[in-house]
């Protein structure tokens, strides 16, 4: 239990700081913020939609669900509740989540962990040790997803490893022939410390040595050069899913995702994204047919151990959040 808490700007400051921490492809950061007393309102920034990677904005909902998440997590861990409302206005679309902040409540040692997660995470695309992941851990990732109503398939049997792997690769492929595709990945693309937003290459993993059962999203600024590297032979690689497809469904797979990939930093586990199969139409469906037919996959990631990965930048609170005066209810 805590003796003293913070006021309420402070505490919608803490739920800011959370939100901007999340994920986001080519680290788009594709959102927004409204503040209205103890309110806080997420909005998808469709300026920063990627037009070729996700031109109907699934990724960009995921990401938005992650910030919603990070200020859920971040406020229980400052003893405050939050009322949450996804897409509560069918005339604006872009309007994602609507948090009302409460409590206080007690704090439970929990919450604490999983806040401190938050800055803690970030996407390693480095080669993984060899270790595997203990069952316990395993656990706590599928039940992360089903506590948001996600379902996080690990694939475990080498069969199922291997119709991923082929995917991936087939997927990567088409990605890489696209002239469009290979000038939007060069535009996130940034040299390191240059811009609060893209992927800096620092942040990028070494090309895998030919032969690697995984291919990864390549981050490079300049002429390709990187050296290859061997990564880990047996990766454990997951698929989180949803029951539907709709907007709503993907608001909430992205707070499944970012339970899940809090609770793997939590547990010194380290992650990274495999989108390549769920970006293109036809790998995605077939990623659903082998998952049985029924949810629809919405991220790839790969689990492991690994050394410490850069964090990325981020676009400061006050750029994306515009304050707004308390509304008088007639
Ligand atoms: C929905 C989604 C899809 C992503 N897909 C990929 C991917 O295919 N390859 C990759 O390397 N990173 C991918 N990322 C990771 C982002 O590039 C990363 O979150 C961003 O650069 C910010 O870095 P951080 O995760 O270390 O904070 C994805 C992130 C999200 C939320």
């Amino acid at each position: 239990m805590t003796t003293t808490s913070p006021t309420m700007s402070e505490t919608v400051r803490l739920g800011l700081d959370a939100a901007i921490r999340a994920p986001s492809p080519h680290n788009s950061q594709p959102w927004r913020f409204e503040v209205t007393g103890a309110r806080i309102d997420v909005l998808l920034d469709r300026d920063r939609v990627l037009d070729v990677v996700d031109a109907r904005a699934r990724e960009a909902r995921l990401s938005c669900g992650a910030a919603v998440l990070n200020i859920r997590v971040a406020l229980l861990a400052a003893g405050r509740t939050t009322m949450v409302h996804l897409l509560p206005d069918p005339h604006r679309a872009e309007l994602l989540a609507r948090l009302f902040i409460r409590g206080p409540r007690p704090i439970a040692p929990a919450d604490t962990a999983l806040a401190r997660a938050i800055a803690l995470r970030r996407s390693n695309r480095r080669p993984f040790t060899e270790r595997a992941l203990p069952v316990k851990v395993r656990r706590a990732l599928v039940d992360a997803a089903c506590l948001e109503g996600g379902e996080l398939t690990l694939l475990d049997h080498p069969g199922d490893l291997d119709a991923l792997a082929a995917l991936l690769r087939h997927a990567e492929h088409l990605q890489s022939e696209d002239p469009a595709f290979r000038a939007e990945l060069a535009r996130w693309t940034v040299v390191n410390g240059t811009r609060d937003d893209g992927v800096p290459a620092v942040a990028g993993g070494p090309r895998p040595e030919p032969g690697s059962l995984l291919t990864l999203r390549h981050y490079e600024v300049g002429p390709a050069g990187s050296p290859e590297r061997p990564y880990e032979r047996q990766p454990l690689v997951a698929v989180l899913s949803s029951y539907t497809d709709t907007p709503l469904a993907q608001v909430r797979a992205g707070q499944a995702m970012q339970r899940v990939l809090l609770t793997a930093t939590n547990a010194g586990v380290s992650a990274s994204f495999l989108s390549q199969p769920v970006e293109i139409p036809a790998t995605r469906a077939a990623l659903r047919r082998m998952l049985g037919g029924q949810p629809y996959p919405q991220v790839v990631l790969r689990f492991g151990y690994g050394f410490t990965a850069p964090a990325t930048r981020r676009r400061a609170v006050e750029t994306v959040t515009r304050q707004r005066t308390e509304e008088v209810t007639p």
